[in-house]
């Protein structure tokens, strides 16, 4: 890819502007002292099983494979800080407006009367339906705390598509990179202190979870050795943060989701997403991905994504 995609800058001299409160784990929003632009710092992960997750890598290329369909999103960078892997996100945010996650939108939205916060450790509940999980995260509901607000500033596709209409390409990416983490504190809006000015939806962010980045290598190989693994494996890919019942291996599928999303978005994203998706050419993320030219990515987890993309690539080919 141009542009350095996959260059990875030492960070440990930028200074700390504050921490993220909204993050899962620790998030720090550093200072480029070149620009003064903020970007949001997280390290990669190293569970229990001792074998360093690859958060950093699954970031930019699934930025890379964003901007190829036309999805807005943060820009990303590789960098290491104090001797630790990690990723950069840079500040979605434009002048003038603060970012909201979902659930505040929802939360707020007089006309969602049937979602219930969830919070980590803490899943909402609803007294009605109480074995439904996420109760209210659905798209229906995203739809309506959506009306009004308009597409974000750097979408460049058809002017006639609002806010949902582009949440719809950040499910087909969803879909198409395996991020199984769409929940609503990965995706906001921006919203103008003018009361006059429109709320826009926030270029997507977060897409750590994508790729398969938390496999080890022997489990890709495995999974990786015949095709009916893969696709097993791909169909797993469940939109388990929207509203769905039973495990979250039962919820629909991110590419379901994503269809279910194209009914009813308007016309024009209908026509849009469906001619960005037929249109995508892989071939340069591909062809970087199998000459290893992404950092900390071992030939076989580049492997596994080549395949995966291809895979999901089909399937939301056949589901559109
Ligand atoms: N590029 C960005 N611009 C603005 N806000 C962001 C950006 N990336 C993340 N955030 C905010 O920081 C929070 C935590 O960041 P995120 O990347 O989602 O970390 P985690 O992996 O902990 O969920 C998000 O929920 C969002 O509110
Ligand atoms: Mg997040």
């Amino acid at each position: 890819m141009a542009n350095g995609a996959w260059v990875r800058h030492d960070v440990s001299a930028w200074s700390v502007h504050s921490l993220e409160k909204a993050a899962t784990s620790v998030a720090t929003w550093l200072i480029d002292p070149a620009t003064g632009d903020r970007w949001l710092h997280k390290d990669t992960v190293v569970p229990d099983n001792g074998v360093e997750q690859g958060e950093d890598w699954s970031e930019v290329v699934s930025t890379a494979i964003a901007k190829l369909l036309g999805v807005p999103c943060a820009e990303t960078q590789l960098c290491l800080r104090n001797g630790r892997r990690g990723s950069l996100s840079k500040d979605v945010n434009v002048h003038g407006h603060s970012l909201y996650n979902g659930y505040v939108l929802l939360e707020e939205c007089p006309h969602v009367t049937d979602y219930f916060p969830h919070v980590e450790g803490a899943p909402g509940i609803d007294p009605d339906r109480p074995s439904v999980k996420r109760p209210g995260h659905r798209l229906d509901n995203i739809q309506t705390a959506l009306r009004g607000a308009i597409a974000p500033s750097t979408f460049a596709g058809p002017a006639s598509l609002d806010a949902f209409d582009v949440f719809i390409g950040y499910l087909m990416f969803d879909a198409l990179v395996a991020n199984r983490d769409r929940h609503e504190q990965n995706w906001a809006v921006l919203t103008p202190g003018l009361t006059t000015l429109p709320v826009q939806l926030a270029p997507s962010y977060d897409h750590a979870t994508s790729l398969g980045y938390n496999l080890t290598d022997d489990r890709r190989a495995i999974t990786l050795s015949n095709k009916r693994a893969l696709a097993k494996w791909a169909s797993g890919g469940t939109a388990w943060r929207f509203e769905h019942e039973g495990n979250a291996k039962r919820a629909q599928t991110l590419v379901d989701l994503f269809a279910e999303a194209l009914t009813l978005g308007s016309n024009d994203a209908r026509a849009h997403w469906s001619t960005q998706l037929r249109s995508l050419d892989l071939d340069e993320v591909l062809r970087d991905l199998s000459q290893g030219a992404i950092p900390a990515m071992s030939v076989v987890a580049s492997r596994f994504a080549c395949e995966l993309l291809t895979h999901n690539f089909e399937r939301l080919t056949d589901a559109i």
